[in-house]
């Protein structure tokens, strides 16, 4: 099942859970704008290319539409669609006063120069700039982009606007990102599994962790699990994998993929294994960062974890999502486990029209209060409604959306 028929799935069984009307069930699944546009840029050969760029504005009822901008081949609007109405129900989850969006441009960014992704991003900027605002629309880093592809999107912004540092988030810090973003999404994950295990008597210290995934969200997640006494006893990414079952010594791998940069594959002080093998291995919790759909319908069966935490986005199949649940694997969806970067992204964007900065220890600490508040709201939810916390999140997130709606005089 595709990522749009799966979101759209588990939306229709949360509206039904809470009741709603047909007009407004269907007013929320529609989203408000689609955009799809040519960007034409010389390359630095001197020949024309042409990409395909895309913006899906999904809902605004509870504020600007929010959510990242991906570079990479395979962007497709179906997909682009599912991601941006994920973030509708994401932010509103985690109660920040943002909507939902999602966008990107099909091409492959490690085959384009610098100057050649600044032209594209340019071009980008210039087709989509009267459609996207501090309180419209405010686009993030997501994969294939990062804090200097904001810092040019800010800049020819700003030639049409004026200087307005709050219309992206995940800048780089001298042009008004956030202490904290970076690390924001892993450290999510943390407080989101530090939350889970508690209910379950259990904490970080004395678990053991498998990890899909070694770039921002994995290795983020991976370093402060280590930090906090978990044992990551394997883990991933595109060149490969590796275990021990003593646990792996994870500074010393992010130094050996710093210095020289290292594959992870090449670590020393671990033992190579299938990547095949990754989401089936043996421990208490599994978090995928990786790539959307990775557990499915043939491998879930297999699975040996106690606790799933979705580090990336719709990395769970609903026929997975069944099989596990029928085994009594606990899984933190997405909605909810990846929205650390969302939240800083959001305090990002309040220092940006506050003027003022805040300290890393002040963001960090209100990414934590914001996690658990979301965590209890989500737990509650399950308690009264005898739901598991996919569907207690996406019935909190779809409830605060339809209840701003018929506020604002939308459902008709
Ligand atoms: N970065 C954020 O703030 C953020 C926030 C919310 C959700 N997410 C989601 O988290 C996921 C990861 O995002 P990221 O920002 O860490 O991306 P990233 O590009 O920094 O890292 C992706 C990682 O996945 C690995 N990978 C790719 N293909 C793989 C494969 N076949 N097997 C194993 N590993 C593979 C890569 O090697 C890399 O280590 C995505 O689904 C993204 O949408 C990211």
């Amino acid at each position: 099942m595709n990522a749009l028929a799966a979101t759209n799935r588990n939306f229709r069984q949360a509206a039904r859970i809470l009741g709603l009307d047909a007009k407004i069930e269907k007013s929320l699944l529609i989203p408000f704008r689609e955009i799809k546009v040519e960007c034409t840029i010389p390359k630095d050969d001197g020949t024309l290319a042409s990409y395909v760029g895309f913006r899906v504005q999904h809902d605004n009822a509870r504020g600007p539409m929010k959510g990242g901008i991906r570079y990479h081949p395979e962007v497709d609007p179906d997909e682009v669609n599912a991601l941006a109405q994920l973030m509708t129900w994401k932010t509103a989850v985690a109660d920040i006063p943002y909507g939902g969006a999602k966008g990107g441009i099909g091409c492959s960014p490690e085959d384009l120069s610098t100057s050649e992704l600044e032209r594209l991003t340019r071009v980008f900027t210039q087709k989509i700039h009267d459609l996207i605002g501090v309180n419209t629309d405010v686009p993030a880093p997501d994969m294939g982009t990062n804090s200097q592809t904001m810092a040019w999107i800010l800049d020819e912004y700003s030639k049409f606007h004026g200087y307005s540092p709050a219309v992206v988030t995940g800048k780089p810090v001298d042009l008004g990102g956030s202490l904290g973003r970076d690390s924001a999404t892993g450290r999510g994950v943390l407080f989101a599994t530090e939350a889970l295990l508690a209910e379950h008597g259990k904490s970080i210290k004395g678990s053991t962790f498998v990890i899909q995934g070694f770039g921002n969200v994995g290795s983020w997640a991976a370093r402060l699990i280590h930090e906090s006494g978990g044992k990551v006893i394997a883990l991933s990414d595109v060149t490969g994998a590796l275990k021990n079952p003593n646990g792996i010594d994870v500074p010393k791998l992010i130094r050996h993929k710093e210095i020289g940069n290292g594959k992870l594959a090449d670590f020393s002080d671990a033992d190579r294994m299938s990547p095949d093998e990754i989401l089936t291995h043996e421990c208490d919790v599994l978090i995928p960062c990786a790539l959307g759909g990775v557990l499915n319908r043939e491998n879930a069966g297999d699975v040996k974890a106690k606790f799933i935490i979705e580090g990336a986005n719709h990395p769970t199949d609903p026929e997975a999502d069944e099989i596990l649940s029928k085994k009594g694997v606990v899984i933190l969806p997405d909605i909810y486990a990846n929205s650390g970067g969302v939240m800083v992204s959001y305090f990002e964007w309040v220092q940006n029209i506050q003027g003022f900065m805040w300290d890393e220890e002040k963001v960090n600490s209100e990414l934590k209060r914001y996690m658990s508040k979301a965590f209890g709201n989500i737990k509650a939810l399950c308690g009264s409604h005898g739901c598991n916390p996919r569907m207690g999140a996406f019935v909190l997130g779809v409830n605060r959306v339809a209840r701003a709606t018929v506020l604002r005089g939308w459902e008709a």
